[in-house]
């Protein structure tokens, strides 16, 4: 089985959570499960941006992105969460190998809008040296970090770039590892199975909103993309990895219809 395990940034903030969710997708691998990481790391490069005195705007969940903030993003989510991430892997017992979209092409973006600065969409994905990688036992751990096509540095929201790295490897599976439990309805309650109309819904009637809103886009690309089983859950419940790897119903899945 092939399987893109995405971990939002506030889960690897804590050095505990860190290497509990590492532990777990090294038990993964283990087990046989060829499985790829892409993180995000949104609440990293806000304290980075804020400690040096610069405010971060969205725009639909997405950071705008100036010259500063690429070099953040540079600094924080292909430098410090990324190799975090990857010791945690490798003190698991993992093979873990820290790269981002930009290596061999594994993903090549434009920009997205002008109004955004340096926001990429993903328009190509590579999967040769997540082939290369995985087929020899190693872990690939990307940063949401993309190439352009001028030799441009992209940031890409880690959802859509876990979706367009899963669509080109063509994964079984896709699991977003968050900070909630699922994606919950008006009353706070977790929704277990959301169709791909429900998640439109959800943004359009402003319940789902910043985060969630572009994780549910990028789910919904995913099942209208053809990966097999798309689930959203708490990257901080216990024993959540295998739980839902056994086939557990936890969080949310997202199906086309
Ligand atoms: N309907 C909803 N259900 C659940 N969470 C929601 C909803 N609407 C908005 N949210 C927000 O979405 C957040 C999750 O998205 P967020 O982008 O912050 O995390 P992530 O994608 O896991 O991490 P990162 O962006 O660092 O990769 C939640 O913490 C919550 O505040
Ligand atoms: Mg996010």
């Amino acid at each position: 089985m092939k399987a893109l395990v995405k971990i939002g940034g506030s889960l690897l903030d804590d050095p505990a959570s860190r290497h509990d969710i590492a532990r777990q997708l090294a038990e993964l691998s283990a087990s046989g499960v060829a499985v790829s990481v892409v993180h995000g790391g949104g609440k990293q490069m806000t304290r980075f941006l804020d400690e040096r005195g610069i405010q971060s705007t969205f725009v639909g969940g997405l950071r705008v992105t100036t010259d500063e903030t690429i070099d953040a993003v540079m600094k924080v989510l292909a430098g410090s969460v990324n190799t975090q991430l990857v010791a945690a892997l490798c003190a698991a017992g993992a093979r873990a190998v820290g790269l981002t979209g930009i290596d061999s092409g594994l993903a090549t973006a434009v920009q997205l809008d002008p109004a955004l600065g340096f926001v990429g969409k993903v328009v190509s994905s590579d999967p040769s040296v997540l082939n290369a990688l995985s087929s020899n036992g190693f872990v690939p751990v990307v940063a949401c970090v993309a190439g352009g096509a001028q030799g441009e540095v992209f940031n890409v929201n880690g959802d859509s770039m876990a979706v367009a790295v899963a669509s080109g490897w063509t994964v079984d599976r896709l699991v977003f590892l968050t900070d909630v439990p699922g994606v919950l309805d008006g009353s706070k309650t977790i929704i277990p199975t959301l169709t791909v109309a429900d998640c439109r819904s959800l943004i359009e009637t402003g319940v789902a909103t910043g985060g969630m809103q572009a994780k549910l886009n990028a789910a919904c690309e995913a099942v209208l993309g053809g990966v097999g089983e798309v689930r959203i859950v708490r990257g901080s419940d216990a024993g959540i990895v295998s739980r839902v790897f056994a086939g557990e119903s936890v969080g949310t899945k997202v199906v086309a219809a």
